[in-house]
């Protein structure tokens, strides 16, 4: 297993929409592998293949306190969704920034798991919207759009500021 290299917002590679899986091989499984390696080492509770500059709709989840739930969703869509919740998100791909977003608070998905077989999984609290704000990154959406503009090109400049110190 290797640790893959997150790009950061603002990157328009971001933006990208991520292709259909066709089919589940050892080269998706091993990207999987690699991704909550990467997931863990962060750390985060989500991440999107997008977010590696896979532009392909896998996605992996662990929502538990001790890594013992690891999900992976290939070419996930949302069947139903109930409700709203209000919570502070923050994003592997925008270091060190938390906003509140508004996510349907319970959602039904239909996704192939890492045996290429379909499953559905009913999720509620942070498992539904992690699953939602993971399956946005597929869309080449990042949850600071979901924020006004101002508050938007605030998070750009002071990240763009951040790289350059840092690169
Ligand atoms: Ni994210």
């Amino acid at each position: 297993m290797a640790q893959l290299p997150i790009i950061y917002y603002p990157d328009p590679r971001l933006h990208t929409k991520a292709a259909k899986v066709d089919r589940v091989d050892a080269s998706i499984r091993q990207l999987a592998a690699d991704m909550a390696e990467t997931m863990y080492a962060a750390p985060g509770v989500g991440l999107a293949a997008t977010q590696v500059d896979r532009h392909i709709q896998l996605i992996v989840i662990d929502v538990s306190e001790d890594k013992s739930s690891l999900q992976t969703f290939i070419n996930p869509e949302i069947l139903a969704r109930e409700g709203e919740c209000e919570g502070e998100e923050g994003c592997l791909s925008v270091p060190g920034v938390y906003e509140t977003v508004t996510r349907s608070a319970w959602v039904r998905v239909r996704a192939l798991g890492l045996d290429g077989q379909p499953f559905e999984l009913e999720a509620s609290d942070l498992l539904a919207v992690c699953i939602q704000h993971e399956m946005d990154h597929l869309q080449g959406k990042v949850f600071v759009e979901y924020l006004s503009r101002l508050k938007q090109s605030r998070i750009k400049s002071k990240l763009t500021k951040h790289a350059r110190v840092t690169a």
